[in-house]
């Protein structure tokens, strides 16, 4: 065993925000969004030795052999990295524009994954409580009670100061989810950016709900990002996985904590499934958010709504920061319906072309109930700060013809 005092020479030295590097620039960063999302970390003639493939190919192979004695291959074993996730990896980092990315088997592990690397006991992150159900568990439960990191919840997220005053000597990490899932609150990435690097400490966006296609953080003053790559990203519910993007020096500790000694990693067929959906994003963002767009309107005038979330309506209280943050808003929305849980029970038993389930980002349009299946472990003072109403119903839009989600719904609300 090594003692505590001698450091072993696989130990890393852990990495540390320095608020004065700027980020490497990015050899692709001439290139469109688009074109990124087609070509980046691979290029049919000069990735493949033995082949040439106009498809990133599936490398799906646990272990790389050597090829002499003293001659490490750059592949070695796949709990670390594989060639094809490392071409996701890069992909996923040209799209949000930031150094470098390492995957993970969800979007939650990713998470876990980066306050693993760069809390320690004692230390605390703040946040506030609009972030996903799994974040929130890690945050209130996981963390502090196994790994004594505190998480703090600002109340006050519209305030910039309120996240200062958050903020001490052992905050390790800010960490803002914009729009969030499932109210579509918006957190003011530059100021809040502002003021965590005044305070020397990195800011992490979650940038799920509306991906690099719609909001760019790194551009607005965020250090690093978080990514389900469940949702989105893929589009379908085909692949669970998630990813985190930031400086190389980060994404490196996190490979060496949490990769290679423990294997919380994306499998090769994921990462390949990823690569050819990735390719439609952009296209399908535009259209998830156009017909979103159509469903709040319409929900936003039906007698029996009493509420609807969606950063594209002009009465979001953040209207305007949320059009100056994103280029457009996104297929999440939710409203809330009158008599609580019986009401939403109502709408959801008798949709009949929205399919009730646990997830978002689908092609297929989806509905789910926050109270009971993704913030039941909040308490009700919590779940009322958060926007999280018995009645609310969490909708993502997916690319159906519009006039279609909205007839399904409109007769589902006329149940009530
Ligand atoms: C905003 C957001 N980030 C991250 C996650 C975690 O993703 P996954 O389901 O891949 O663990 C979720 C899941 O709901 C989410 O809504």
């Amino acid at each position: 065993m090594h003692t505590p005092e001698e450091k072993p020479f696989f130990m890393r030295d852990p990495w540390v925000y320095d608020p004065e590097k700027q980020p490497q620039p990015r050899p692709d960063a001439g290139l469109g969004f688009d074109t990124r999302a087609l070509h980046a970390g691979f290029h049919p003639l000069k990735n493949v030795e033995q082949f040439r493939a106009f498809v990133p190919p599936i490398a799906q192979s646990m272990t790389y052999p050597y090829a002499s004695f003293d001659k490490f291959p750059d592949y070695i074993y796949g709990r670390s990295k594989t060639p094809t996730t490392s071409v996701l990896e890069e992909r996923l980092a040209a799209l949000e524009g930031g150094e470098s990315a390492v995957t993970a088997g969800s979007g939650s592990q990713a998470l876990f994954n980066l306050i693993f690397t760069i809390a320690r006991p004692g230390d605390n992150v703040v946040t506030s409580l609009n972030t996903f159900g799994e974040g929130y568990k890690q945050a209130a439960t996981i963390f502090p009670e196994r790994c004594h990191v505190e998480f703090r919840f600002v109340k006050d997220y519209t305030n910039p100061a309120a996240w200062d005053r958050a903020i001490d000597s052992k905050t390790r990490l800010v960490w803002v989810e914009t729009p969030s899932n499932p109210c579509l609150q918006v957190t003011d990435i530059a100021a809040v950016a502002q003021v965590a690097h005044a305070r020397r400490v990195p800011l992490l966006v979650d940038n799920t709900t509306v991906t690099s296609a719609l909001q760019k953080p790194l551009e607005l003053g965020a250090d690093i990002i978080l990514l389900s790559l469940t949702k989105f990203l893929s589009g379908n519910a085909t692949v669970l996985g998630g990813a985190i993007v930031g400086p190389e020096a980060l994404v490196e500790d996190i490979r060496w904590n949490t990769t290679e000694f423990v294997g919380a990693i994306l499998q090769p067929l994921e990462a390949w499934l990823m690569l050819q959906y990735l390719e439609t994003l952009s296209l399908r963002m535009e259209r998830h958010s156009s017909n979103a767009q159509k469903v709040a309107e319409f929900l936003a005038t039906h007698p029996k709504v009493t509420q609807v979330n969606y950063t594209g309506l002009r009465a979001h209280p953040q209207f305007d920061l949320a059009q100056r943050q994103m280029k457009a808003n996104g297929g999440l929305l939710s409203f809330i319906v009158p008599g609580g849980m019986k009401g939403a029970e109502t709408v959801m038993d008798n949709v009949k072309l929205i399919v009730h389930a646990v997830t978002f980002g689908t092609s297929r349009t989806i509905c789910m109930h926050p109270r009971t299946i993704t913030h039941e472990h909040m308490t009700q003072e919590e779940r009322d700060e958060a926007g999280i109403a018995d009645g609310l119903i969490r909708l993502s839009i997916g690319l159906e013809d519009p006039a279609d989600i909205i007839s399904d719904l409109d007769q589902a609300l006329a149940k009530l």
